[in-house]
């Protein structure tokens, strides 16, 4: 979804924001922007396609300020054109508006701005005019902004510049806005990552805060509950850990980064984890919510829980609206996201309202962040990649983790742990990086690839055909391998390739299953510990125990991979795909 950074300070704002703005691009756009404070007026760049190539293009490299905004734009009201870039302008090109969000009531308030020139057809735009029609009455810039700000519906982050004043004036509600406070000036940004290189210093906005960016300093008031705090936090992640380094795409540095955080559980104290499974104990039913992949780890912990003996399911964000009357106070709610920003689940949050929340979220200081009572820190670290992969793993690790403390198998858990890192050593070895490879080589040409396996390895298969169809885009379709025959098997020949996850607890079930696949003329892929006579390739995982779905997960990560680098895709940027989806 839209990106925006900005930058208020004594150095030239230009290149920080060059470089901040780049590392937005992953939240997926369609077009860029900017506006930058001069001598001579507000100087607005921008233009349809990629960051780099609008920049070249107007020289933005070339043009110097103190002061400006940068912004990545992702439509959802009005076309792919240059007139829907951001920033908006005002009548008179006094200020100029750069904007994260959706504005539901923009029909009645453009409505009412008779007289104003409008040039585009996004929502944004009545921001521009509603502010521009206060400061002719004669209100300063941030009362200008700040009733603005109560005029609007919807969730909406959006930056003033305005050309007669020093500061810059933002509001944030829904859409991620953070702050950064520097040596020599202050930024704002959809994310910590696009500006840590220059300070680990921040404030995680609340909605309704408005901040006025000065040069040197900063004042923030919540426009909705005057007792929000705003604490500066220090992040314990450097800009290494936002770079690529030698990797040639992010997804290949987050998949293989997962070896190491899996092994750092082993010295962690898990009291969050401890907290929550106190709460889910005593549960009379535990929702585990999610969106894409991060449903696939509440899946996985649905699962865990029922199989501890706790009553638990699995519900993507959008969906919990069919249980709005069954819901009641004592059961518990497992958020689970990547961004902790995700539309589908903000949107249904009202309905959790009397429950306590637990969330498993990679995004200290995000939305859902702030509205849970116990918060696991996923601590992947920055995830650049559109397609989650380590958060998505450790999620899957957390939720099972609280479902064994909640049974009392502490022990157990621990012991899993270590039985997983111990056999991680042998998951990568050349002859299973060669396996993927040559699946990888055959998948490519396919159009259509099914998934199968039964129980969690039908989750995996789920993901893994999520991770395919995301970078490869090829159609792959996860099938719970019991259920072929009710169907999906009329489709089998010679031409059909399966990618089979087999684990030990349903090995000789799911075998039965594929025999029937084999029989009509399948090629089956198997991604099991151990080879069978039905596989036509295989891929060899390791035993994990409760973690099993890790190192499964890490092939499936591979495969979609490998066969995305062979069709010559960007993995890291699938086409119509965003890392935070923060609209409905
Ligand atoms: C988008 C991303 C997916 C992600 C999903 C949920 O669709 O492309 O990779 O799984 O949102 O995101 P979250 O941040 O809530 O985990």
């Amino acid at each position: 979804m839209c990106g925006i950074i900005a930058y208020n300070g004594q150095d030239d704002a230009v290149p920080y924001l060059l470089e901040g703005i780049r590392n937005l691009e992953y939240r997926g756009y369609d077009s860029f922007g900017c506006a930058l404070d001069s001598k001579v007026g507000i100087i607005i760049k921008k233009d349809i396609g990629k960051v780099d190539d609008v920049i070249n293009k107007y020289k933005v490299q070339n043009l110097s300020s103190n002061k400006a905004i940068f912004h990545t734009r992702w439509a959802t009201h009005g076309g792919v054109k240059t007139e829907n870039a951001h920033p908006m302008i005002d009548c008179t090109h006094r200020i100029a508006v750069a904007h994260n969000g959706i504005i539901e009531n923009w029909a009645e308030l453009k409505e009412s701005l008779g007289g104003h020139k409008f040039i585009s057809d996004t929502d944004t735009e009545v921001l521009s005019h509603l502010i521009e029609e206060k400061l002719n009455k004669g209100a300063d810039i941030q009362t200008a902004v700040k009733d603005t700000f109560k005029q609007i519906k919807g969730s909406s982050s959006f930056i003033v510049l305005d050309k007669q004043s020093e500061d810059l004036v933002a509001v944030k509600k829904g859409s991620p806005l953070v702050l950064g406070i520097a040596k020599n000036g202050n930024f704002l940004s959809s994310d910590v990552p696009s500006f840590v290189r220059h300070t680990n210093k921040v404030v995680y906005l609340s909605d309704g805060d408005m901040v006025v960016l000065g040069k040197k300093s900063y004042s923030i008031t919540n426009l909705i509950n005057k007792d929000v705090k705003h604490e500066v936090s220090t992040v314990n992640f450097s800009a290494k850990h936002a770079e690529k380094g030698d990797y040639e795409h992010f997804m290949i540095k987050e998949i293989m980064e997962q070896l190491g955080l899996m092994k750092n559980l082993e010295s962690t104290d898990f009291k969050d984890v401890i907290q929550a499974a106190a709460l889910v104990k005593n549960a009379k039913l535990v929702y585990l919510i999610g969106a894409g992949t991060s449903y696939h780890a509440a899946m996985l912990g649905a699962k865990a829980l029922r199989e501890n003996g706790i009553n638990a399911v699995a519900v993507q964000g959008q969906d919990l609206i069919t249980y709005r009357k069954v819901i009641s106070a004592d059961d518990v709610f497992i958020i689970i996201s990547q961004s902790g920003e995700t539309a589908d689940i903000i949107n249904v949050l009202p309905l959790m309202s009397k429950n306590k929340k637990i969330g498993i979220i990679n995004s200290d200081g995000s939305t859902l962040a702030k509205e849970v009572d116990v918060f696991i820190p996923i601590g992947a670290g920055p995830e650049k990649a559109v397609a989650s992969t380590k958060s998505f793993t450790l999620s899957g690790v957390y939720s099972t983790l609280i479902a064994m403390f909640a049974a009392g198998r502490n022990e157990d858990a621990i012991h899993d742990l270590k039985l997983m890192n111990m056999n991680m050593y042998n998951l990568l070895v050349p002859s299973v990086l060669s396996a993927i490879d040559k699946a990888a080589e055959k998948i490519k040409g396919l159009e259509n690839v099914f998934f199968l396996g039964r129980d969690s390895d039908y989750i995996m298969a789920l993901e893994g055909a999520l991770k395919l169809k995301e970078v490869s885009y090829i159609h792959a379709e996860a099938i719970d391998a019991a259920t072929f025959k009710h169907g999906p098997l009329a489709l089998i020949s010679d031409k059909v390739y399966a990618v089979a996850i087999v684990s030990e607890s349903n090995r000789n079930d799911t075998l039965y299953n594929l025999q029937e696949v084999k029989a009509r003329g399948g090629n089956i892929i198997g991604i099991s510990d151990k080879n069978e006579n039905v596989f036509d390739m295989f891929i060899r995982t390791q035993e994990g125990g409760s973690f099993g779905f890790v190192m499964q997960s890490i092939i499936l990560q591979l495969l979609a991979y490998k066969t995305s680098i062979l069709k010559g895709i960007n993995p890291d940027r699938p086409k119509n795909l965003a890392k935070s989806v923060t609209v409905k």
